[in-house]
């Protein structure tokens, strides 16, 4: 038996491919240097089948003989689980794709093909955990939880070739993650974008065991979600975008598509109303939630820390209760974020006693409170979890006092705007981005560990990781996908495998490899010069 355990990299070329989740509508315009061919960094020779997968697996045990997929493959699941079968026909339309298999799935569990089992005792493997065993006889899918069995798949879809059945080589993989949380947030607030664009953004990140989509729905630009009891939010609020574009908005039903379609590749999506800044399109909608009763003009320009909501009105709380009790009930995931970034306009005890008042709303409507980390220079509700969106050049004292929040028991998420705010250029060359945190190349993006990366924080007090893309400078679904690929791989891998796995040279040759199945899925990917692509 041969353990594979962390010798990614050197073997030889096997084809790949998927598997296709992507569906048409994505790419709209092509930003021009995607395809440029890097010269920096020599191509390395393919990985084998374990050795590609990326995430990669806590570990994995290659031995015996594979199991050959072909006409009479089916995909079993046991009955007793109605999820369970709906993880298995989602595995088998993600497989179908262009394998042309029709891969039928049937219930029970004797017989050959693909076995998806439950099984609640296994151990070791936690809540999103799973293994998967493969011989020649069959492929077994074991895990705890759903969640656990649709991850198994994800891993499976890597094992087989890009485009055409194949056999998976013989051995046992055994995984779960590093962190529970492991996120992507998009901005549709300064540029508006669809729930369809939304959804292949979910595909691309749950195949890669990316398990949070926190949206941010709100912004001095616009107010992109329909509310029940302050209607011009969205239809007068949400009608405008950086540049003066017609901006747009989501119906409720829209939301609850979204929420449901990730949901069944188990995303969980965490909706956030940034408050008490960030707020111009509220202003607008409202003159009441002016201090001096009148609406603010709509906004399409892209500074920042010039709104607040009026932190003395007693009408202010009647938004903020309806607003965040109807995102509530949109809602099934235990996260609301309401933002509390950059509040320059509102002084720091209005700012503390606005948060206190918020935080108790998210609270009642039974929710757990996420906010930016400036909330530590307020007081964070009890449970509370901060989002550490600093950089380099942070103060010393800002982030002392986030260790000393985090001491208190307030889990951190992640989010160095130097490491993982996609919207940071690569290089000088990138057209779209900004540069305000620097520049941020793939390796930079990936190489740093999350559990020693805060002075005093340790890796028990950070719940994840979370890359962000910011939409100032993004208009399209390719600009967009140009930015977050390849490094939202990198953030898949940060949130998932154990920190003993962290190697730049051996990542970037398993990232290499994932080129023919961004290929396959057409996704449009920055061919970063530092990546050694084939
Ligand atoms: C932020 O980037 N203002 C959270």
């Amino acid at each position: 038996m041969r353990v594979l355990r962390r010798t990614l990299g050197t073997l030889l070329v096997l084809g790949s491919a998927t598997l296709s989740c992507a569906t048409a509508q994505g790419v709209d315009a092509k930003p021009g240097d995607t395809r440029a061919r890097p010269a920096a960094v020599r191509a390395a020779a393919a990985p084998a089948p374990y050795e590609r997968l990326l995430p990669a697996p806590v570990s994995v045990r290659a031995a015996g003989a594979g199991y050959r997929f072909g006409a009479g493959t089916v995909i079993r699941t046991s009955g007793s689980a109605e999820e369970v079968r709906r993880v298995g026909e989602l595995l088998a339309e993600q497989l179908r794709g262009p394998s042309g298999l029709p891969l039928p799935v049937v219930d029970g569990e004797g017989g050959d093909g693909v076995r998806l089992r439950l099984d609640e005792a296994a151990p070791g493997l936690g809540a999103e955990g799973y293994r998967l065993d493969t011989r020649a006889d069959g492929i077994t899918l074991t895990a705890r939880t759903p969640a656990g069995l649709f991850h198994a798949g994800q891993t499976l879809r890597q094992l087989l070739p890009v485009g055409g059945p194949g056999t998976v080589p013989g051995g046992t993989v055994t995984d779960a993650p590093r962190f529970a949380y492991r996120g992507a947030m998009i901005d549709i607030a300064r540029h508006h974008f669809t729930v369809e664009q939304v959804k292949r953004y979910v595909d691309q990140l749950a195949q890669y065991k990316v398990n949070t989509l926190h949206v941010h729905l709100t912004d001095d630009q616009g107010w992109r979600l329909e509310s029940t009891a302050w209607p011009r939010l969205a239809r007068y609020g949400g009608g405008s975008e950086v540049g003066g574009g017609p901006g747009g908005h989501w119906t409720k039903d829209e939301y609850r598509e979204l929420v449901a379609y990730a949901g069944e590749r188990y995303v969980d999506v965490v909706p956030e109303i940034d408050m008490p800044g960030h707020v111009n399109a509220a202003l607008a909608s409202y003159a009441e939630l002016n201090c001096d009763g009148k609406a603010r003009e709509r906004y399409t320009g892209t500074k920042v820390g010039f709104s607040s909501l009026c932190v003395g009105k007693e009408r202010t709380y009647d938004f903020v209760d309806d607003v965040l009790g109807e995102v509530a009930e949109l809602t099934p995931g235990k996260y609301l974020h309401i933002g509390g970034d950059e509040a320059h306009a509102t002084p720091a005890a209005d700012y503390a006693a606005f948060m206190d008042r918020a935080q108790a709303v998210v609270r009642k409507y039974g929710k757990t409170v996420v906010a930016w980390h400036q909330l530590a220079a307020a007081r964070p509700a009890p449970g509370a979890v901060l989002q550490y969106w600093g950089h380099g050049g942070t103060p010393a004292k800002e982030k002392e006092r986030l260790a000393q929040v985090a001491k208190a028991g307030h889990p951190l998420i992640l989010s160095p705007a130097d490491r993982l705010y996609l919207d940071m250029k690569y290089d000088a060359t990138t057209k779209p981005g900004l540069a305000w945190a620097g520049y941020v190349p793939v390796k930079r993006s990936y190489d740093w560990d999350p559990g020693t990366f805060l002075p005093g924080v340790p890796e028990s007090a950070v719940l994840g990781v979370e890359a962000a893309l910011w939409t100032e400078t993004i208009g399209t679904r390719a600009e967009w996908e140009f930015m977050a690929f390849p490094r939202m791989l990198g953030l898949a891998e940060l949130g998932w495998s154990p920190a003993a796995s962290h190697d730049w040279p051996a990542y970037s040759r398993r990232l290499a490899a994932q080129a023919p199945r961004l290929d396959a899925q057409r996704v449009t990917y920055y061919r970063a010069p530092d990546v050694p692509w084939a």
